[in-house]
């Protein structure tokens, strides 16, 4: 495979050699508050951490003399190839953390040929990174704003735009209990004024910091299917009953998350959820996975456990931090290489030959 981080890693930086060394870097490097924003769970943190501490439960069953000497990461997700199954969660605010923000996410997202998620919190216009990586594969997530017409503006906006799917996140009809934010008082501070977007006064959509509807149920996805013509994929269902749900109101995919932790506090971790929401969709919509994804082996355990493909939130945030588009780059170069090798050591020569039979939860 093609190690396309070349002479970037030259010098010193070559110490950064996995996610978390990236984690260390941006803790290092950014503002008390923005590092706190990032890092942040909810309550506790009991779910944030847990999302971690899950994937290092699950044992790996290995098979050998399978010649690996090619291995094939690429699959695809609602019909469209992406080179491995690793892709971008919707994260809000990108400027806090490079000036170009999320131009410079989509740009990173589409040298690697992997999908990015952009959040309804982007910092820069959904025009502005369109035209910044225009053959990149993106989707968006929407916040439901409570005047649907607004969402149905947006929502068209985002169709001719060319995104090719439309999540929605259920998680967050109230905001979760964050105690450094609070502390911080980030809503009161999280102005124009601390992101460095270059074209300042055109950065921040109007949509943005508007409120989320508290009201939504499974009745107005309808609406919602009568308004596009994108896939509508659901984010953040931890449950069988939800999952069920989901299939019956016809929707085309599920992200098991919990919001990286930062929502509801003390439910079960992103990767334990996974088995039962699988088992409930019984094959009929792609299921996908984030939360606590740092390893290639965290990928390899979601794929044998029935995720499609995983999405990958603050460690996104790190590489931006790190170097905007080429930390970016790095981040995913570096998850993809350690993915390859997952695979080649368990036998695995194709994302098909990924099953289940991986997979021993450990009794630690
Ligand atoms: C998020 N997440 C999030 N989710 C969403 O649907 N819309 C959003 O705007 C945001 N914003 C956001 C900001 C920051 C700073 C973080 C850390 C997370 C949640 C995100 O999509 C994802 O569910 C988790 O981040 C995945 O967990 P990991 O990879 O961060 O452990």
């Amino acid at each position: 495979m093609e190690d396309k981080m070349g002479s970037e890693c030259e010098g010193p930086e070559m110490s950064l050699v996995c996610l978390t060394d990236f984690q260390a870097h941006a803790r290092e490097h950014l503002s008390k508050s923005t590092r706190d924003f990032i890092e942040g769970g909810a309550d506790d943190s009991v779910t944030r951490d847990e999302n971690i501490a899950a994937f290092k439960r699950i044992r790996l069953r290995p098979r050998y003399l399978r010649d690996v000497s090619e291995v094939d990461t690429r699959t695809t997700i609602q019909g469209e190839e992406i080179s491995a199954p690793i892709c971008i969660a919707p994260t809000g605010f990108h400027c806090l953390v490079w000036p170009d923000g999320e131009m410079s996410t989509a740009r990173a997202a589409q040298a690697a040929g992997i999908c990015y998620i952009t959040s309804t919190f982007a910092s820069c216009s959904l025009e502005d990174i369109v035209i910044a990586a225009p053959e990149g594969l993106r989707w968006f997530q929407l916040y439901v704003h409570p005047d649907l017409q607004l969402n149905k503006q947006l929502i068209q906006r985002v169709e001719s735009l060319g995104f090719k799917a439309l999540v929605i996140t259920l998680d967050a009809p109230v905001c979760g209990n964050r105690r450094h934010d609070i502390r911080n008082q980030l809503r009161k501070n999280l102005t124009l004024t601390d992101l460095q977007s270059p074209k300042k006064g055109n950065s921040i959509p109007y949509f943005q910091m508007t409120p989320i509807s508290t009201s939504l149920c499974w009745n107005d996805l309808s609406w919602f299917q009568s308004i596009t013509q994108l896939p509508i994929i659901l984010k953040g269902i931890l449950t069988k009953e939800d999952a069920e749900l989901a299939v019956k109101h016809n929707v085309q995919g599920i992200i098991v998350s919990n919001h990286g932790g930062r929502q509801l506090d003390e439910v079960l971790a992103s990767i334990d959820a996974l088995t039962e929401v699988v088992a409930a969709v019984k094959g009929k919509i792609e299921v996908y996975l984030d939360g606590g994804v740092r390893t290639g082996n965290d990928v390899l355990k979601a794929l044998a456990l029935g995720a499609r493909c995983i999405f990958l939130g603050r460690p996104i945030l790190w590489g931006l931090a790190y170097k905007g588009e080429h930390g970016v780059k790095e981040v995913l170069n570096i998850l993809t290489n350690e993915f390859h090798t997952s695979m080649a050591l368990t036998g695995c020569r194709s994302v098909a030959e990924i099953s289940r039979n991986l997979i021993q939860f450990s009794r630690l």
